[in-house]
Protein backbone atom coordinates (compact mmCIF):
# COMPACT_ATOMS: atom_id res chain seq x y z
CA UNK A 1 0.00 0.00 0.00
CA UNK A 2 1.26 3.91 -0.62
CA UNK A 3 -0.09 7.09 0.52
CA UNK A 4 -0.70 9.45 -2.62
CA UNK A 5 -0.39 13.14 -2.20
CA UNK A 6 -3.38 14.90 -4.03
CA UNK A 7 -3.72 18.32 -5.14
CA UNK A 8 -5.36 19.65 -2.26
CA UNK A 9 -3.98 18.35 1.06
CA UNK A 10 -2.46 20.60 3.02
CA UNK A 11 0.65 18.19 4.26
CA UNK A 12 -1.51 15.72 5.21
CA UNK A 13 -0.52 12.92 2.76
CA UNK A 14 2.48 13.23 4.29
CA UNK A 15 2.19 13.66 8.13
CA UNK A 16 -0.44 10.05 7.61
CA UNK A 17 2.32 8.46 5.53
CA UNK A 18 5.15 8.92 8.18
CA UNK A 19 2.06 7.86 11.16
CA UNK A 20 1.35 4.74 9.30
CA UNK A 21 4.66 4.09 8.12
CA UNK A 22 3.26 3.91 4.64
CA UNK A 23 5.43 4.66 1.43
CA UNK A 24 4.58 8.59 0.11
CA UNK A 25 3.33 8.83 -3.31
CA UNK A 26 3.56 12.30 -5.50
CA UNK A 27 1.68 12.78 -8.36
CA UNK A 28 3.40 14.49 -11.81
CA UNK A 29 0.48 17.60 -11.62
CA UNK A 30 0.54 20.61 -14.25
CA UNK A 31 -2.18 22.44 -15.31
CA UNK A 32 -2.20 23.20 -19.07
CA UNK A 33 -2.87 26.19 -20.54
CA UNK A 34 -6.43 26.18 -21.34
CA UNK A 35 -7.29 25.62 -18.16
CA UNK A 36 -7.42 21.46 -18.00
CA UNK A 37 -5.59 19.19 -14.97
CA UNK A 38 -2.69 16.53 -16.00
CA UNK A 39 -2.32 13.64 -13.38
CA UNK A 40 0.32 10.94 -13.54
CA UNK A 41 1.05 8.50 -10.51
CA UNK A 42 4.65 7.53 -11.61
CA UNK A 43 4.10 3.84 -10.12
CA UNK A 44 3.72 0.59 -10.76
CA UNK A 45 0.76 -1.31 -8.62
CA UNK A 46 -1.19 -3.49 -7.24
CA UNK A 47 -3.38 -3.71 -4.15
CA UNK A 48 -4.51 -1.15 -2.52
CA UNK A 49 -3.94 2.57 -2.54
CA UNK A 50 -4.72 5.81 -0.38
CA UNK A 51 -5.22 8.93 -1.89
CA UNK A 52 -5.06 12.15 0.13
CA UNK A 53 -7.57 14.88 -1.26
CA UNK A 54 -9.73 17.71 0.29
CA UNK A 55 -12.41 19.16 -2.04
CA UNK A 56 -13.01 22.87 -1.14
CA UNK A 57 -12.71 25.69 -3.15
CA UNK A 58 -12.26 25.31 -6.62
CA UNK A 59 -14.56 22.46 -5.33
CA UNK A 60 -15.36 20.93 -9.21
CA UNK A 61 -11.23 21.53 -10.12
CA UNK A 62 -10.22 19.60 -6.89
CA UNK A 63 -12.82 16.70 -7.42
CA UNK A 64 -12.06 16.30 -10.89
CA UNK A 65 -8.86 15.98 -9.88
CA UNK A 66 -9.48 13.13 -7.11
CA UNK A 67 -11.24 11.21 -10.44
CA UNK A 68 -8.44 11.64 -12.44
CA UNK A 69 -5.76 10.51 -9.49
CA UNK A 70 -8.47 7.35 -9.13
CA UNK A 71 -8.44 6.33 -12.65
CA UNK A 72 -4.61 6.73 -12.66
CA UNK A 73 -4.57 4.39 -10.10
CA UNK A 74 -6.63 1.72 -11.72
CA UNK A 75 -5.08 2.22 -14.92
CA UNK A 76 -1.41 1.11 -13.54
CA UNK A 77 -3.21 -1.96 -11.42
CA UNK A 78 -4.29 -0.53 -8.10
CA UNK A 79 -7.39 -2.99 -6.93
CA UNK A 80 -8.48 -0.64 -4.01
CA UNK A 81 -9.03 3.21 -3.61
CA UNK A 82 -9.53 4.94 -0.36
CA UNK A 83 -9.91 8.30 -0.65
CA UNK A 84 -9.05 10.38 2.38
CA UNK A 85 -11.06 13.44 1.99
CA UNK A 86 -10.78 15.64 4.67
CA UNK A 87 -13.15 18.45 3.63
CA UNK A 88 -15.63 16.78 1.38
CA UNK A 89 -17.60 19.57 -0.58
CA UNK A 90 -21.53 19.95 -1.58
CA UNK A 91 -22.86 17.78 1.63
CA UNK A 92 -24.62 20.73 2.44
CA UNK A 93 -26.89 20.12 -0.62
CA UNK A 94 -28.00 17.15 0.88
CA UNK A 95 -31.81 17.63 0.26
CA UNK A 96 -34.21 18.85 -2.73
CA UNK A 97 -35.34 22.00 -0.35
CA UNK A 98 -37.24 23.81 -3.40
CA UNK A 99 -38.96 22.50 -6.92
CA UNK A 100 -36.29 21.82 -8.97
CA UNK A 101 -33.22 21.84 -6.82
CA UNK A 102 -30.29 19.40 -7.66
CA UNK A 103 -29.00 16.83 -4.82
CA UNK A 104 -25.74 17.82 -4.99
CA UNK A 105 -24.19 15.77 -2.68
CA UNK A 106 -25.66 12.60 -4.26
CA UNK A 107 -24.28 13.68 -7.11
CA UNK A 108 -20.62 14.05 -5.79
CA UNK A 109 -20.62 10.98 -3.93
CA UNK A 110 -21.66 8.76 -7.01
CA UNK A 111 -18.99 10.56 -9.18
CA UNK A 112 -16.54 9.18 -6.32
CA UNK A 113 -18.06 6.23 -6.38
CA UNK A 114 -18.06 5.38 -10.26
CA UNK A 115 -14.23 6.56 -10.19
CA UNK A 116 -13.72 3.12 -8.71
CA UNK A 117 -13.03 4.74 -5.10
CA UNK A 118 -14.29 2.43 -2.39
CA UNK A 119 -13.43 3.63 0.48
CA UNK A 120 -13.99 7.09 1.74
CA UNK A 121 -12.50 8.60 4.82
CA UNK A 122 -14.63 11.91 5.85
CA UNK A 123 -13.93 14.37 8.58
CA UNK A 124 -16.96 16.04 10.03
CA UNK A 125 -19.36 15.81 7.72
CA UNK A 126 -22.18 18.09 7.71
CA UNK A 127 -24.83 15.69 8.26
CA UNK A 128 -23.64 12.18 8.54
CA UNK A 129 -26.55 10.29 6.98
CA UNK A 130 -26.08 12.05 3.66
CA UNK A 131 -23.17 9.49 3.60
CA UNK A 132 -25.52 7.06 2.87
CA UNK A 133 -25.65 8.23 -0.61
CA UNK A 134 -21.69 6.80 -1.25
CA UNK A 135 -22.58 3.02 -2.14
CA UNK A 136 -19.47 1.48 -0.50
CA UNK A 137 -17.74 1.44 2.81
CA UNK A 138 -17.42 5.32 4.65
CA UNK A 139 -15.46 6.23 7.45
CA UNK A 140 -15.98 9.32 9.58
CA UNK A 141 -13.50 11.04 11.65
CA UNK A 142 -14.84 12.82 14.77
CA UNK A 143 -12.12 14.91 16.18
CA UNK A 144 -14.13 17.29 18.16
CA UNK A 145 -12.59 15.93 21.80
CA UNK A 146 -9.49 15.41 20.29
CA UNK A 147 -9.69 19.58 19.85
CA UNK A 148 -11.29 20.51 22.62
CA UNK A 149 -8.26 18.96 24.55
CA UNK A 150 -5.87 20.64 22.18
CA UNK A 151 -7.46 23.92 22.98
CA UNK A 152 -7.97 23.74 26.61
CA UNK A 153 -4.06 24.05 26.99
CA UNK A 154 -4.55 27.79 26.17
CA UNK A 155 -8.41 28.58 26.39
CA UNK A 156 -11.16 27.43 28.98
CA UNK A 157 -14.06 28.65 28.10
CA UNK A 158 -17.26 28.40 30.24
CA UNK A 159 -20.04 28.16 27.87
CA UNK A 160 -19.56 26.25 24.84
CA UNK A 161 -22.19 27.80 22.30
CA UNK A 162 -23.43 25.85 19.04
CA UNK A 163 -25.23 28.17 16.84
CA UNK A 164 -27.83 25.54 15.67
CA UNK A 165 -29.53 22.20 16.58
CA UNK A 166 -27.67 20.33 13.64
CA UNK A 167 -24.45 21.09 16.10
CA UNK A 168 -25.96 20.22 19.70
CA UNK A 169 -23.95 16.59 19.74
CA UNK A 170 -19.99 18.61 18.75
CA UNK A 171 -21.34 20.63 22.05
CA UNK A 172 -22.04 18.34 24.04
CA UNK A 173 -19.07 16.16 23.69
CA UNK A 174 -16.81 19.19 23.75
CA UNK A 175 -18.33 20.50 26.97
CA UNK A 176 -17.38 16.94 28.74
CA UNK A 177 -13.82 17.78 27.72
CA UNK A 178 -13.88 21.58 29.08
CA UNK A 179 -15.89 20.31 32.37
CA UNK A 180 -18.31 23.71 31.28
CA UNK A 181 -21.97 24.12 30.35
CA UNK A 182 -23.18 24.17 26.64
CA UNK A 183 -25.81 25.58 24.89
CA UNK A 184 -27.42 26.16 21.32
CA UNK A 185 -29.43 28.79 19.39
CA UNK A 186 -32.22 28.15 16.58
CA UNK A 187 -31.15 29.18 13.47
CA UNK A 188 -33.09 30.00 10.19
CA UNK A 189 -31.57 31.11 6.49
CA UNK A 190 -33.50 32.73 4.36
CA UNK A 191 -32.95 30.01 1.09
CA UNK A 192 -32.55 33.15 -1.03
CA UNK A 193 -31.06 36.24 0.39
CA UNK A 194 -28.43 33.51 2.76
CA UNK A 195 -29.88 35.89 5.73
CA UNK A 196 -29.60 34.14 9.03
CA UNK A 197 -31.92 34.94 11.80
CA UNK A 198 -31.05 33.31 15.13
CA UNK A 199 -32.96 32.86 18.76
CA UNK A 200 -31.81 31.68 22.16
CA UNK A 201 -33.08 28.71 23.46
CA UNK A 202 -32.85 26.36 26.61
CA UNK A 203 -30.79 27.62 29.81
CA UNK A 204 -28.00 29.73 29.69
CA UNK A 205 -26.28 32.83 31.29
CA UNK A 206 -23.29 34.81 28.94
CA UNK A 207 -22.76 37.34 31.87
CA UNK A 208 -19.17 37.84 32.79
CA UNK A 209 -18.59 34.49 30.85
CA UNK A 210 -15.59 33.05 28.44
CA UNK A 211 -18.14 31.47 25.48
CA UNK A 212 -16.67 29.49 22.82
CA UNK A 213 -19.20 29.07 19.38
CA UNK A 214 -18.38 25.50 17.75
CA UNK A 215 -19.72 24.70 14.53
CA UNK A 216 -18.73 22.12 11.74
CA UNK A 217 -17.47 24.71 9.26
CA UNK A 218 -17.76 28.24 8.53
CA UNK A 219 -18.43 30.14 4.92
CA UNK A 220 -19.40 32.98 4.81
CA UNK A 221 -19.04 33.51 8.73
CA UNK A 222 -22.86 35.27 9.24
CA UNK A 223 -23.32 32.00 11.62
CA UNK A 224 -21.04 32.80 14.00
CA UNK A 225 -21.43 36.56 13.58
CA UNK A 226 -24.60 35.75 14.82
CA UNK A 227 -24.19 33.75 17.46
CA UNK A 228 -21.16 35.82 18.34
CA UNK A 229 -22.94 38.96 18.94
CA UNK A 230 -26.24 37.16 20.70
CA UNK A 231 -23.32 35.92 22.98
CA UNK A 232 -21.98 39.67 23.85
CA UNK A 233 -25.11 41.05 23.81
CA UNK A 234 -26.45 39.03 26.97
CA UNK A 235 -22.81 39.82 28.29
CA UNK A 236 -20.16 37.55 26.99
CA UNK A 237 -16.41 38.64 28.14
CA UNK A 238 -14.68 36.67 25.80
CA UNK A 239 -16.06 35.10 22.81
CA UNK A 240 -14.06 32.82 20.70
CA UNK A 241 -14.48 30.34 17.74
CA UNK A 242 -14.25 26.90 16.79
CA UNK A 243 -14.99 25.46 13.50
CA UNK A 244 -13.41 22.03 11.78
CA UNK A 245 -13.73 23.64 8.13
CA UNK A 246 -12.48 26.96 7.42
CA UNK A 247 -14.17 27.73 4.42
CA UNK A 248 -13.58 31.29 5.12
CA UNK A 249 -15.67 32.50 2.15
CA UNK A 250 -15.78 36.34 1.37
CA UNK A 251 -13.35 37.85 3.58
CA UNK A 252 -14.97 36.25 6.75
CA UNK A 253 -12.16 35.44 8.92
CA UNK A 254 -12.02 39.80 9.01
CA UNK A 255 -15.69 39.99 9.52
CA UNK A 256 -16.04 37.89 12.42
CA UNK A 257 -12.87 39.38 14.03
CA UNK A 258 -14.29 42.71 13.58
CA UNK A 259 -17.81 41.35 15.30
CA UNK A 260 -15.20 40.90 17.82
CA UNK A 261 -14.16 37.41 18.28
CA UNK A 262 -11.22 36.87 19.91
CA UNK A 263 -9.94 34.06 17.93
CA UNK A 264 -10.35 31.61 15.48
CA UNK A 265 -9.72 27.99 16.09
CA UNK A 266 -9.94 25.11 13.35
CA UNK A 267 -8.14 22.13 11.38
CA UNK A 268 -5.85 21.70 8.16
CA UNK A 269 -8.95 20.24 6.18
CA UNK A 270 -8.55 23.07 4.59
CA UNK A 271 -5.24 25.73 4.12
CA UNK A 272 -5.62 28.76 6.72
CA UNK A 273 -3.12 31.58 7.37
CA UNK A 274 -4.82 33.66 9.75
CA UNK A 275 -6.45 31.02 12.15
CA UNK A 276 -5.51 28.71 14.53
CA UNK A 277 -4.99 25.67 13.38
CA UNK A 278 -4.96 22.12 14.34
CA UNK A 279 -3.42 18.98 12.78
CA UNK A 280 -5.79 16.48 12.41
CA UNK A 281 -3.56 13.51 10.48
CA UNK A 282 -3.23 11.28 13.34
CA UNK A 283 -7.43 11.05 13.57
CA UNK A 284 -7.42 9.86 10.32
CA UNK A 285 -4.04 7.94 10.23
CA UNK A 286 -6.62 5.82 12.83
CA UNK A 287 -9.02 4.95 10.51
CA UNK A 288 -6.91 3.66 7.82
C1 LIG B 1 -24.99 24.99 8.63
O1 LIG B 1 -25.92 24.29 9.00
C2 LIG B 1 -23.59 24.73 9.03
O2 LIG B 1 -23.53 23.95 10.17
C3 LIG B 1 -22.82 26.01 9.26
O3 LIG B 1 -23.39 26.69 10.38
C4 LIG B 1 -22.90 26.92 8.08
O4 LIG B 1 -22.64 26.22 6.89
C5 LIG B 1 -21.93 28.07 8.21
O5 LIG B 1 -22.07 28.89 7.09
P1 LIG B 1 -21.84 30.45 7.17
O6 LIG B 1 -20.47 30.67 7.70
O7 LIG B 1 -21.98 30.88 5.73
O8 LIG B 1 -22.91 31.03 8.02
Amino acid sequence: MFIVEGTAENGIAVNISKLIGSRLVKIDYKIFSDGESYIRVPEDGEGEAVVVQSTHYPQEKHLMELVFIADALRGIGIERITAVIPYLSYLRQNDRFGKGDALSASSVLKIIKNAGIGRIVVVEPHKLDVLSYFEGDVAVVDVSEMIAAKIKGEFMPEIILSPDEGGIERARKMSEIFECKYTYLEKTRNRDSGAISIKGVGNYDFSGKKVMIVDDMISSGSTIIEAAKFASEGGANIVVAYATHLLLADNAYKKIKEAGVSEIYGTNTIPSRDCNVIDISAEIAARL
